[in-house]
């Protein structure tokens, strides 16, 4: 291969890789599977080996991916919060142990292996005992702030008591952090879902992502409902000068007697045959946990060696993630049923007798285009291999054509919308067969849902079934519609009432106070994702100004192409849409200049974005005005008296009553230094590897 050639490969690996990250950590909706990522990943590391010129500081095979949310505020972690080296092959443990002996000059090397636990990160610390702060991985440098929804895990004690001198001895730390991982258990997640179903909502995709959703709720009663679980894997003091635990088993020990949970398989063993026979233990216990683990974690016992082996920028030396392969089960497929999304294409998907996968049971699968199902030469009456890569919709990995009987028959792509039943049309450079009509039923209730989506307009009390009806009765048609609904129209509705109604009402109202973004992506525009819709928000600052953009304007900007830019200019000219914004305008979604809120500090991305701040105490840095300036430009709005309402005090030095009463009411407090680094006047110090 030229090095041009290798150029672009490792280009769009990186941008591929990059976008699958935003997918898993920002909306918590990954498209491939884990192993697939790993592959992706590997291809891109081999690359960048070979070629050590092309290398890049924001490869992300040298950064830790990031969940950062701008609706919480972010502190600096006391020390970076890394990722683990993956491995699915045997011989690649004998690599490490290899490797390890070698780097450390020892023969006599203990390593543990525990279970993966396929869950969303945490890092808690707690000072005299008390519970202070808890963060997400966030960029892996700095989290964002969920202390409140972490207070209500039954498992994460809000005091310690006696324990934690117990726990320590006479050497007690005053502040510690423990790390670990937050998941839902699987019997909890099915209950959750029959509960879902009984009210008419949208089941809960899989476990991991309902706790990454769950961890980043804004209503702290619903995180307490969802009944969270974790487990601690990790322990070191915060006090200046105190020494971490000898060693894991050391530190595990301490979790377990603080009363945190601790999981209860823990192996030692010295060489690789040892540590794959754990692993293979682990592997038979899999599908009777009540947890999902995507495999077994190997580390280095002793913190001693650790320390020696150090750390990448993206992973510590002592430590190797074996990954188990995505579970596979063999079952048949039923029937090919298709489905209908907002932008019109026709997705086929598979009805699969149900069959038993990784702990739940599958019955459909996405067969996501006709391209792929002729490249496997799928047909309905196969018997199919179907799999789970840790934790995404299963899909058919291949067909056993040695099952055939003569009888399965292949699907010839659509001429008619099944919903509609109008022509259809297909879209070459984009493999999709697509409903063309504007006024399909599926399309219309696509939209709608879109529009109401959590990161768009976010009207609760339009989910799941109720979209369906009220395109139905009539009541709406599209979005736009939406803002003339009236108590009386919806008061009568079956299963609603005034109060129901009053709520809807309400909620619509308040969507022309969503983030000019969020209202950006609301429309639906073709290519048009959160990020593109930021990226928009901030260069446009009204919905006028974005409907004369040109292609040329547009392609300019970062991260938007030609062909995101001709999507948006192709949608702003079909005189349909130009009818529904208008109907947006007149309704009050959209304002004469959204610029107030895109300048004004970029409210909606800044730190404090809605949040309502105090400040106590001396900041030695700059006078309190400059401070509240700070704040208001980060979206934030100051107030004067610590309350339940109150998000975030921001305590100087000498910090007194309002201090107590933030601790005592359990609002998150940061000192000056933090507050420093949340308003971007400080760069974040490295913390030690
Ligand atoms: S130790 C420096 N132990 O897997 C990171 N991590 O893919 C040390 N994880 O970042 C982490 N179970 O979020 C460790 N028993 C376990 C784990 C575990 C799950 C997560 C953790 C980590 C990620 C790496």
């Amino acid at each position: 291969m030229d090095n041009e050639k290798i150029r672009q490969e490792i280009q769009q690996l990186r941008r591929e890789l990059q976008r699958h990250n935003d997918l898993y950590y920002r909306h918590a909706s990954p498209v491939i599977s884990d192993q697939e990522y790993d592959a992706l990943e590997r291809r891109l590391r081999e690359l960048e080996h070979a070629h050590p010129e092309l290398a890049a500081d924001d490869s992300p095979t040298a950064r830790v991916g990031a969940d950062s949310d701008s609706r919480f505020p972010s502190l600096p972690h006391s020390r970076p919060m890394l990722s683990l080296a993956n491995s699915y092959d045997p011989q690649e443990v004998e690599a490490f142990v290899e490797r390890v002996r070698r780097d450390l000059g020892e023969e006599e090397v203990v390593f543990t292996v525990e279970p993966k636990i396929d869950g969303v990160a945490l890092a808690v610390r707690y000072r005299n005992g008390m519970l202070d702060v808890a963060l997400t991985r966030g960029d892996g440098r700095n989290g964002d702030v969920i202390t409140d929804n972490v207070r209500t895990l039954k498992q994460v004690p809000e005091r310690l008591g006696d324990r934690w001198r117990d726990a320590f001895g006479p050497s007690a730390p005053d502040t510690f952090e423990v790390r670990g991982e937050v998941y839902l258990g699987l019997k909890r997640f099915a209950q959750l879902n029959r509960m879902r179903a009984a009210e008419g909502l949208e089941p809960l995709a899989n476990p991991r992502n309902a706790t990454a959703g769950t961890l980043k709720t804004l209503d702290v009663g619903e995180v307490a409902r969802r009944g969270l679980s974790a487990f601690f894997y990790q322990l070191f003091p915060l006090d200046e000068g105190a020494e971490d635990p000898d060693s894991h088993r050391e530190e595990m020990r301490i979790i377990a007697g603080l009363g945190l949970p601790a999981n209860p398989f823990l192996r030692v063993a010295t060489d690789a045959a040892g540590i794959m026979a754990h692993l293979r233990k682990l592997q038979e216990m899999r599908d009777d946990l009540d947890y999902q683990i995507d495999g077994g974690v190997i580390k280095v016992d002793l913190r001693r060696q650790q320390e020696l082996l150090g750390a990448t920028a993206k992973a510590p030396r002592w430590g190797l993630a074996f990954k188990y392969p995505a579970a596979e089960a063999v079952t048949r497929l039923l029937d090919i049923t298709l489905q209908v999304g907002r932008t019109g294409v026709i997705t086929p998907v598979a009805e699969l007798e149900p069959v038993l996968l990784a702990g739940t049971t599958v019955s459909r699968a996405t067969l996501h285009n006709w391209d792929e199902m002729q490249r496997k030469d799928i047909r309905v009456g196969d018997t199919v291999v179907v799999v789970k890569g840790g934790d995404i919709i299963p899909k058919i990995l291949r067909v056993l054509p040695e099952n055939r009987t003569g009888d399965e028959q292949p699907l010839p792509p659509p001429t008619q919308c099944p919903v509609c039943g109008k022509p259809v049309r297909s879209d070459p450079d984009q493999v999709a067969i697509r409903c063309v009509n504007p006024f399909c039923p599926a399309v219309l209730a696509g939209r709608l849902r879109h529009f109401a989506g959590r990161d768009a307009a976010d009207i609760e009390g339009l989910g799941g079934k109720w979209v369906e009806m009220f395109l139905d009765k009539g009541l709406v048609r599209a979005a736009d519609d939406l803002f003339g609904l009236t108590r009386e129209q919806l008061a009568v509705l079956p299963g609603w009432g005034e109060k129901s109604a009053d709520r809807l009402l309400a909620s619509i109202a308040r969507a022309g106070r969503r983030p000019w973004s969020a209202r950006i992506f609301s429309l639906g525009i073709p290519q048009v994702g959160v990020t593109t819709a930021r990226t928009l928000a901030r260069h446009y600052d009204s919905i006028d100004a974005l409907m004369r953009a040109t292609v040329d304007e547009l392609a300019e900007l970062p991260d938007i192409g030609p062909i995101v830019a001709e999507a948006i200019t192709g949608q702003m000219a079909n005189p349909d849409f130009r009818a529904f914004i208008e109907n947006l305008k007149r309704s009050g979604y959209f304002h004469e200049k959204e610029e107030l809120e895109a300048l004004a500090g970029a409210a909606e991305d800044g730190p404090f974005a809605g949040k309502t701040v105090v400040l106590t105490g001396t900041l030695e840095s700059m006078p309190r005005n400059r401070a509240k300036a700070l704040i208001e430009a980060g979206g934030g709005k100051v107030t004067g008296s610590v309350s339940k309402s109150t998000d975030l005090v921001v305590a100087g030095a000498k910090a007194g009553s309002k201090l107590a009463k933030a601790r005592e009411l359990g609002v998150p407090v940061v000192d000056e230094e933090a507050f420093l680094t949340m308003t971007g006047q400080k760069d974040v110090a490295d913390g030690p590897a």
